[in-house]
């Protein structure tokens, strides 16, 4: 019997609530498919700052370093409460940035999707979504601005002041364009480049390095958009883009966007993925302000399930099943209460009971 170890970090807010259904989901696909999933749970975030006095303790990074994957839930508290912890031990800075960096997960992917079927859910006109959102957003995740140099101080004049640094060797930017290419070759093999190299240096080296690596991936079409051109064209022509590629925090932005026009952040999963290690998460937060409701939406961590299954361990055909029962239960007329308009004749449900059909469709499909 196969055995993989998973790391679940649940996280704060609404972490532990859909942390729960991505476990099920697991476990019934270790029962299907005869794998046995050693799931560890270790603490991560605002929460284990509390109880333990550090949002990334020590056990928690040793499952890191020994785990086959991890599944880990959106941490971080409200604006006032954040100020309950330093700033440089907040859980954003004290863990997940280090996370990423200890894994060197440079490669993540959010997928942005919404079928035809569900245009019901997206705030865009059915004309502007056609035959559906169907586009993967490519993320450089542990370089540029978010892990930068930093300075803060006083300067000759007296005035506060603070310097943070946008930086990228040219191997970082090569790395993540390469994965950008073999995922648009397997996809249309269309290759949108988002920069801003009308200002920015770093998109101007960034632009050379993609000169460079399009030559090895001749049957991919390059195209290439401003990064503030890029975010209206999210909303006026969403469905011109198949593959996008852009570093950290370009990304990091155009990802929520990603969601506004799907409708809800609880629609985008997401794989970090580097050269030894992966893990995923939902690309959304924690949404404290309805955690502990049994409302959130599970869909991005099971969607994350989904695609641990696909990238680590080579589960694909399992993978698609789990996509296949999550639309399932939206076209079934089910959603939790963030897609669930007044009038839109949607049937909300529980977090818990979203869940429990998830299953319930999976657990009908053949195991391939
Ligand atoms: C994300 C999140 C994180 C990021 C935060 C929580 C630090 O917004 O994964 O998109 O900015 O990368
Ligand atoms: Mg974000």
């Amino acid at each position: 019997m196969k055995h993989f170890k998973i790391g679940i970090f649940a996280g704060d807010g609404i972490g532990p609530e859909i942390m729960r259904e991505g476990c099920r989901v697991l476990e019934l696909v270790g029962t299907r498919n005869n794998v046995n999933f050693e799931l560890v749970e270790g603490a991560f975030g605002a929460h284990a700052y509390f109880s333990e006095g550090d949002c990334f303790p020590e056990a928690t990074k040793a499952i890191c370093d020994s785990a086959d994957a991890i599944l880990k839930g959106p941490i971080g508290l409200s604006h006032e409460e954040s100020k309950k912890i330093p700033v440089d031990q907040q859980p954003e800075r004290g863990a997940l940035l280090p996370m990423r960096r200890r894994l060197n997960t440079y490669a993540n992917f959010r997928p942005v999707y919404l079928p035809k079927s569900l245009a019901h859910f997206s705030p865009l006109k059915p004309e502007v979504i056609g035959e559906g959102i169907d586009m993967i957003m490519v993320r450089e995740l542990v370089g540029g601005l978010y892990f930068g140099k930093k300075e803060v101080g006083v300067n000759a004049d007296g005035k506060r002041y603070v310097v943070e640094a946008l930086e990228y060797d040219e191997d970082q930017i090569r790395n993540i364009l390469v994965e950008a290419f073999k995922i648009s070759q397997r996809r249309k093999k269309v290759l949108h480049n988002i920069h801003k190299s009308n200002v920015l240096k770093s998109s101007v080296l960034w632009n050379e390095i993609v000169e460079e690596v399009k030559v090895d991936y001749p049957d991919v079409e390059v195209r290439h958009m401003l990064v503030d051109a890029a975010a209206t064209a999210l909303c006026l022509n969403p469905t011109q883009f198949d593959v996008m590629v852009m570093e950290n925090m370009f990304g990091d932005i155009l990802s929520d966007q990603g969601g506004g026009i799907l409708g809800s952040l609880g629609l985008m999963p997401s794989a970090c993925i580097g050269p030894d290690r992966a893990y995923y998460e939902p690309s959304h937060g924690s949404a404290p302000d309805i955690a502990g409701q049994n409302i959130a939406n599970p869909y991005s961590m099971i969607g994350s399930v989904a695609m641990m299954l696909e990238y680590s361990f080579d589960m694909t055909a399992e993978a698609n099943n789990i996509w296949h029962a999550l639309q399932a239960v939206f076209d079934d007329g089910y959603s939790t209460a963030d897609l669930s308009k007044p009038g839109a004749g949607v049937n909300m449900i529980a977090t818990n009971e979203f869940g429990d059909k998830v299953l319930e469709k999976l657990a009908a499909m053949p195991v391939v």
